[in-house]
């Protein structure tokens, strides 16, 4: 097997099964296969460009890796452990097909720029599929807001009763969340879109290459400008894995909002059954299994991110073979969010709001207590002030088993003579969303504005 091996000018002895396995990530960078070919192609058209392979070479070069490429699509090319990599796999098949034309292919290229350009091939190809599943997401988000959102809920601080909302400002609080990692994949690609094909090994090569052809060709904006940078930089991976970590911490604080809401004890939302599962054991279970799996992808991707940065640190300049494993991380977290991002719609555009039954207690808890402290304030009473007086109301109420809409007029007016009959008018969960007056508020007309501007955005 040494024979196979490319390098065995130099390296006389072979591995055993175990040290091949440690030298080998053909088990997880075979995914990078299509890149690894229309790289190749590239970098073979420029050699002949430049005439540094003839055309008939090239031609040669690239019908033997379109029949590799699809010995690979069938699943019947061999991939030995012992070649380690995709790369050296499709460039050993090529050259069994191609001979000395095949044995051309590599000049003036490493691994190590080939690897750094078949990672940001497939990065990109990755960002845009998060991109397209967010903003997929964001719409599920945005049609659940226009068609159940008039509702009105409570919204929550420290998980205890605020002030109420439209279920519609809530859903669309998820929507402004998705937007800014959609923002954050789309600036990660710029930094992905960079060429490092002709950086050779770590410090280039004598042979005269045409960069900025190879970019054109495989559609990058622009090359690298430092070899050893562009053969070592993996902080391309480490972005995007971190817009992974931020896009699944919004998806699992979704999760856990619509586990809670779905409970008996809140009874705010009913998930379609599609998307649970019910127990072994109690027959009248009915469990949001697959938003608690969505939550748990963090797992996955927080690691991933963390793996990504320890992998780098403190690894001298340039290419280290510690980075062979970033394919590990990097097509993991994205795959795992793609899994979530994937299923995510499906929950939400099926999900119930239960009218009822929040209706039923929502005007318990004193959602309209800061309502009655703005009443104050718009008849002279300074804030600090009305805030005292209605904390007193509050108690006054909770002790009666009352809500503040219920206390009768002298209680009101023993508690401050600012407050005259109309305060009726403003108490009640329904009546405080309906004055809800500044931009972004959690009332009618913000909700409408804000639904006029993701319909117009996710266009
Ligand atoms: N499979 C390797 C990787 O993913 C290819 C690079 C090997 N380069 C080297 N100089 N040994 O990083």
């Amino acid at each position: 097997m040494a024979s196979k091996k490319s390098w065995h000018g130099r390296l006389k002895a072979s591995a055993d099964a175990i040290t091949a396995e440690l030298l080998a990530s053909i088990d997880i960078d075979t995914d990078l296969w299509r890149y690894d070919i229309a790289g190749s192609i590239a970098h073979a058209q420029m050699l002949s460009e430049q005439k540094i392979i003839t055309k008939k070479e090239f031609q040669t070069i690239k019908k033997g890796l379109l029949s590799v490429a699809s010995d690979i699509e069938a699943g019947t090319l061999a991939m030995p452990i012992e070649l380690e990599d995709i790369h050296m796999v499709i460039e050993s098949a090529l050259t069994e097909r191609t001979g000395d034309a095949g044995r051309k292919l590599h000049t003036g290229r490493s691994r190590n720029d080939q690897v750094a350009l078949d990672l940001r091939l497939w990065a990109r190809d990755a960002a845009e599929s998060l991109i397209s599943a967010t903003k997929t997401l964001q719409s599920a988000f945005v049609e659940l807001a226009r068609e159940q959102g008039q509702i009105v809920i409570p919204a929550y601080t420290h998980l205890q009763r605020a002030q109420p909302i439209l279920a519609g400002h809530g859903l669309m609080a998820y929507v402004e969340m998705l937007g800014r990692d959609v923002e954050r994949i789309q600036d990660c690609r710029k930094r992905i879109d960079v060429s490092p094909l002709g950086s050779g090994a770590v410090a280039g090569t004598s042979i005269d290459l045409d960069r900025k052809r190879t970019a054109e060709l495989l559609g990058f904006s622009t090359i690298s400008r430092n070899s050893i940078d562009a053969t070592s930089d993996r902080d391309f991976l480490v972005e995007l894995a971190m817009c992974c970590a931020t896009l699944t911490m919004h998806l699992s604080r979704w999760c856990e909002d619509w586990i809670i809401y779905s409970s008996t004890e809140f009874g705010m939302i009913e998930l379609h059954d599609a998307y649970c599962t019910s127990s072994s054991m109690m027959p009248q279970k009915k469990n949001a299994d697959t938003l608690e799996l969505i939550r748990g992808k963090t797992a996955s991707t927080f690691g991933s991110l963390m793996s990504l940065l320890t992998m780098v640190k403190g690894l001298p300049l340039a290419y280290n073979r510690d980075m062979q494993d970033d394919k590990r991380f990097a097509f993991m977290t994205v795959k795992q969010t793609l899994l979530a991002l994937g299923v995510a719609p499906g929950i939400v555009s099926t999900a119930k709001f239960r009218e009822e039954i929040v209706a039923a207690t929502i005007d318990e808890g004193f959602l309209d207590a800061t309502a009655l402290a703005e009443y104050l304030v718009n008849r002279g009473v300074p804030f600090r002030t009305a805030h005292h007086i209605v904390g007193q109301l509050v108690a006054t109420a909770e002790a009666e088993g009352l809500a503040l809409s219920e206390l009768t007029l002298d209680t009101f007016q023993e508690a401050s003579d600012a407050i005259a009959k109309d305060v009726y008018q403003y108490l009640t969960a329904k009546n405080v969303v309906k004055r809800y007056a500044p931009d972004g508020a959690g009332g009618k007309k913000q909700l409408a504005k804000q639904l006029r501007f993701w319909t117009r955005k996710l266009q």
